[in-house]
C-alpha cells in the first residue's frame, strides 16, 4: 500500500498481531509517526463500508456498530469512511459522546444537528417545534435549559419523546436527500441513555433513507453500562444494522 516503515518502527515478526495497545516501552512515538504516514490495512472493513455507503446512496439506509478496544482504530476508520463517503459526494455529520461531567442530554445528536446547514436547521426547528413545542423557548424549555421536552428517554412523556425522535429521524432523512448523508456517532460507550434510545429509533427508521449511521464504541467498557448493552441487543435485531469489530492489524496488513 505504499507505506514505508520509518526508523524505530517495531518489528513484531511475521503473523504477530499489531495493536497500538501493545506499545508500552517508549515506542509509541515512532509508532504514532508510522501510523500517520497513511491508512493501513482494514481492506475487508473498507470494502464492507464502501458497500454500505453504496446501499445508503441507493436509498437503503444502513447503520454500523463499530466496536473495539481503546486505540484500535475506530475513530480513524470513521474518518476513512467519511473520506470514502465524501468522495461519492455524500455529506458527513459527526457527533461524539464524552465522559466529561455535566455534558447535556443528547450531546452526540446535538452536535450532529448543529452541523446541518441553516436551511435544514430552520426546517428542523419548525418540525421539532410542531411536535415538541417545549423544545427551545416554550414552557419549561427556556433558552439555556438543558432539559429537552422529550426528557431523558425514560419514564413518562413517551408520546412526546417518540415524536421528537421521529422529528430528528425525518430531519436527518431529509438532510440525506439527494446526495446521501453519513452520520458518525463516536465513543458511544459514553453516550447518555436518551441518545442511545434515539439511536435505536433512528436505526429502525432508516429503510428508505439515503443515510448511513456509523456508531463506534469501546466494547471493553460495556460493563456496568446497562443502557449500552440493551441498545446493542436491540440494534442487533435490526436487519439494516451491521456489527463490526476491529482487531489488531496483522503484520501482513501493515507490510502490504
Ligand atoms: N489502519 C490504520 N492505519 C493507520 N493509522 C491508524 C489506523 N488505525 C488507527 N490508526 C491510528 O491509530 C491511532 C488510534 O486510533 P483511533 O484514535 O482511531 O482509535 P480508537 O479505537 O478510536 O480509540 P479510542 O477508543 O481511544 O477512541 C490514531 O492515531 C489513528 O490515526
Ligand atoms: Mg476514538
Amino acid at each position: 500500500m505504499g507505506v514505508e516503515r520509518g526508523a524505530g518502527v517495531p518489528d513484531f515478526g511475521s503473523g504477530r498481531t499489531i495493536s497500538p495497545g501493545v506499545w508500552t516501552d517508549g515506542r509509541e512515538e515512532a509508532a504514532t509517526g508510522y501510523w500517520q504516514t497513511g491508512y493501513v490495512g482494514r481492506q475487508r472493513e473498507r470494502e464492507l463500508l464502501a458497500a454500505l455507503i453504496g446501499a445508503a446512496l441507493a436509498g437503503r439506509g444502513q447503520a454500523v456498530l463499530l466496536a473495539g478496544e481503546p486505540g484500535i482504530g475506530k475513530t480513524r476508520l470513521g474518518e476513512e469512511t467519511a473520506a470514502m463517503a465524501a468522495a461519492t459526494g455524500m455529506s458527513c455529520l459527526w457527533g461524539r459522546a464524552t465522559d466529561e461531567e455535566g455534558s447535556p442530554l443528547y450531546w452526540p445528536f446535538r452536535q450532529v444537528l448543529r452541523g446541518l446547514d441553516s436551511a435544514t436547521l430552520v426546517r428542523a426547528a419548525a418540525e421539532v417545534a410542531l411536535v415538541a413545542p417545549e423544545v427551545g423557548a416554550g414552557p419549561g424549555g427556556a433558552p439555556g435549559d438543558r432539559r429537552p421536552a422529550a426528557g431523558d428517554g425514560s419514564g413518562a412523556g413517551g408520546e412526546l419523546r417518540f415524536q421528537a425522535f421521529e422529528a430528528v429521524t425525518s430531519v436527518l432523512t431529509a438532510a440525506a436527500e439527494p446526495g446521501g448523508l453519513l452520520v458518525v456517532l463516536d465513543d458511544l460507550q459514553w453516550a447518555d441513555p436518551a441518545s442511545l434510545r434515539l439511536l435505536v429509533h433512528l436505526s429502525r427508521g432508516l429503510a428508505d433513507a439515503r443515510l448511513l449511521v456509523l456508531a463506534t464504541y469501546r466494547d471493553t467498557e460495556t460493563g456496568g453500562r446497562d443502557a449500552l448493552r440493551q441498545t446493542l441487543a436491540a440494534l442487533a435485531r435490526e436487519a439494516a444494522v451491521t456489527r463490526l469489530r476491529l482487531r489488531g492489524l496483522t503484520e501482513r496488513e501493515v507490510a502490504s
